[in-house]
């Protein structure tokens, strides 16, 4: 038995679990997110006897006697003050990163509420936020220590609209107090849930999905392979990713999925997939796109290992050489960047007459519903995507 307190609250429990799925499954406190489930992001961040930490990678076991606050157990002036402070410096974007950036502020200025930007800079850095740069929400930081500091009073905001004025994000409160649903926050009555089991390895070929073992769990509801899937490909560009890999075909990176599981309860997703035999066949993966390009390289694709060639040209181009005083010419490629991927990937799903609703973090609502309704073989009017927070 595991003694602690969440927001003043006194909670008594038997089973040792990760506090975040204490927080957010069994007590619905959903503010507190779930970015990496590592310990690297600090989507998650709460605050234990008085100090920073993740909840991800905490466990009930490690909690006996002690207290914990998350962003819904502020006091109303906190909320009202890193709100307003947030929402005038332009520091809530997708708001994904932000109320654990306001734990991590309110650590901070509980301690100094006359920080100087450096030690804003230090009490976030274990928080990663994927839109804005850090700037604003250092400065959204500073505003509200200030109004800590100066006991100022949280302004009414403008909301007039008049050209020149400082209008906050409509949005910026359920963002910054973490109240907003994204598409993991969404809890059903009676929801099951469902996960992929994903490729031993990035180019193999599988030769045997077996799924009878997975099924015959008592927890399972249902276990999925390509066999069950109408149109098995998907793909904005061009289709030509497989939604699960059949049997006798490639995979072509350890992020494919051979099957699909669905359970009663979440905590069994991971025990049921270990249940699904996979026999694969290990091939030579293509790791380096000029390597691919080599006519010796394995075809990942029936059409060849290109996607697709684009030549940009506008105007009269030969005649602009032509006449130009000088000409440059030059190879230039750019770095590859991706972004930090914060918010799960992860989708609700119901039925509702004819209808399939889907909410998801997606912000690609039509293309959804035309690769869905394709997959799944329903017309487009079918399925509703609803795009989250
Ligand atoms: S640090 Fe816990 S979810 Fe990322
Ligand atoms: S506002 Fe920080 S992750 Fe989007």
């Amino acid at each position: 038995m595991y003694r602690f307190q969440v927001n003043g609250t006194q909670h008594e429990v038997q089973e040792d679990q990760r506090l975040i799925d204490f927080l957010r499954a069994d007590l619905k406190l959903t503010g507190t997110k779930e970015g990496c489930s590592a310990g690297a992001c600090g989507t998650c961040t709460v605050i234990i006897d008085g100090k920073k930490a993740k909840a991800c990678v905490t466990k009930l076991s490690q909690l006996d006697g002690k207290s914990v606050v998350t962003i819904e157990g502020l006091s109303e002036r906190e909320k009202a003050v890193y709100t307003y402070a947030f929402g005038e410096c332009g520091a809530v974007q997708c708001g994904f990163c932000i109320p654990g950036m306001i734990i991590s502020a309110k650590v901070l200025i509980d301690e100094n509420n006359d920080p100087t930007p450096d030690d804003v800079k230090k009490a976030i850095l274990g928080n990663i936020c994927r839109c804005t740069g850090y700037v604003k929400i250092e400065e959204g930081i500073m505003l509200a220590a200030k109004m800590f500091r100066e006991n100022l009073p949280v302004p009414e905001k403008d909301t007039n609209g008049n050209v020149g004025a400082r209008l906050h994000r409509v949005d910026a409160e359920e963002k910054a107090l973490g109240t907003g649903q994204y598409a993991d926050d969404i809890h059903m009555d009676g929801m099951i849930y469902a996960k992929a089991l994903r490729s031993k390895y990035p180019r193999a070929r599988v030769d045997r999905v077996d799924v009878s073992k997975a099924l015959a769990h008592p927890k399972c509801v249902t276990a999925l392979t390509a066999k069950d899937v109408p149109f098995n490909k998907t793909g904005h560009l061009v289709p030509d990713w497989d939604v699960l890999i059949a049997e006798g075909d490639n995979t072509r990176y350890v992020g494919d999925a051979i099957a699909l599981v669905a359970t009663t309860e979440k905590k069994y997703l991971d025990e049921v997939l270990a249940l699904v035999e996979v026999d694969y066949t290990e091939l030579e993966p293509v790791v380096d796109p000029l390597e691919a390009l080599k006519p010796d390289a394995p075809q990942l694709h029936p059409n060849g290992n290109v996607l697709s060639r684009q030549t940009l040209s506008r105007g009269d181009v030969d005649k602009a050489i032509a006449e130009a005083a000088f000409v440059v010419t030059n190879h230039y490629s750019t770095p590859q960047t991706d972004h930090a991927f914060m918010e799960p990937e992860c989708a609700v799903a119901y039925r509702e007459g004819d209808v399939i609703h889907l909410h998801s973090g997606s912000q690609n609502v039509y293309d959804d519903r035309h690769e869905v309704s394709r997959m799944l073989g329903i017309p487009e009017e079918s399925v509703k995507v609803h795009s989250m927070l």
